[in-house]
């Protein structure tokens, strides 16, 4: 295989097992993140382990304006892009939020706006080319508002409605956009987190990516069985579901 996917929130625990993914199957990696002493650690140790070329750099997704030349430098740096998952993203307090619009703020940029900004410009990128894909992290917590995380549920909503309208723009162009839902994943976010059940482990999470971008899937929940465990808490009547403690 060959061709360079760029890796948005590269220090994420489900991007680091997505990039293994790749790597194991020869994709050349870009690593972008805050933190870029992990990044150069993760680089040296993909590169050893898989023989493939694996670069890296700043990356802070909530500033905006330094966007555009970062995209810029990836691409001088790799050439044309063949793909881009996107994988930063904030939990937060719901409780906090409620009393605090900083922490509301921050939920809904980090989650949607921050993603938006990147995302439009590798949209352009990969329309250019004329091929290629763009794979962004959403969650099962967007299909439903739920009185525990409905401001991260909100913006995780409107990043899967968002790359819904780019699967649909950027079809002719033959690139393809994946949503990724996922449950529970055994990562620093959901780290002593209360009331967690079937908890999948993020290098499994990141097969179940590679593989859906390989085989041209729209949207997976992962692991599997959430697609009908959301049809199901999808489906109770809003009467009913107003009075759940969820
Ligand atoms: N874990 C789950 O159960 C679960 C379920 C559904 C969806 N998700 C989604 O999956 C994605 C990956 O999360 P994870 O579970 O792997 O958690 P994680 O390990 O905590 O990763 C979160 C990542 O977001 C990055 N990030 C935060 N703010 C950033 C910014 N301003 N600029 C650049 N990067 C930033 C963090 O970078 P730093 O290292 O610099 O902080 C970190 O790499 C997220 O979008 C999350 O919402 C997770």
């Amino acid at each position: 295989m060959s061709g360079t996917v760029l890796i948005l929130g590269a220090t994420s625990a489900i991007a680091r097992g997505t990039a293994a993914a790749w790597a194991q199957r020869g994709y050349r990696l870009y690593l972008a993140g805050r933190d870029v002493e992990s990044l150069r650690r993760d680089a040296a140790d993909l590169a050893i382990r898989y023989g493939v070329a694996v670069h890296f750099g700043a990356f802070d997704a909530a500033a905006h304006d330094s966007h555009p030349a970062f995209l810029q430098r990836v691409t001088d740096e790799m050439g044309e892009l063949e793909g881009v998952l996107l994988a930063f993203g904030y939990l937060g307090s719901q409780a906090k939020a409620a009393g605090d619009f900083r922490e509301t703020l921050a939920i809904i940029n980090r989650n949607f706006v921050d993603a938006v900004s990147i995302l439009n410009l590798c949209a352009d990128h990969l329309e250019q080319r004329g091929r290629g894909f763009i794979a962004g992290i959403a969650s099962v917590a967007g299909d439903r508002g739920r009185q525990s995380n409905y401001t991260y549920g909100a913006a995780k909503g409107a990043f899967a409605l968002y790359l819904q309208g780019l699967r649909n723009r950027l079809f002719p162009a033959g690139v393809r956009v994946l949503t990724i839902k996922p449950g529970f994943v055994d990562t620093a976010m959901t780290f002593g987190m209360p009331g967690l059940f079937l908890v999948a482990a993020p290098a499994y999470v990141g097969e179940r990516i590679v593989t859906a971008i390989e085989r041209g899937r729209d949207v997976i929940y992962v692991p599997w069985f959430w697609r009908w465990i959301m049809l199901i808490i999808r489906s109770i009547p809003e009467r009913l579901f107003k009075r759940l403690k969820l």
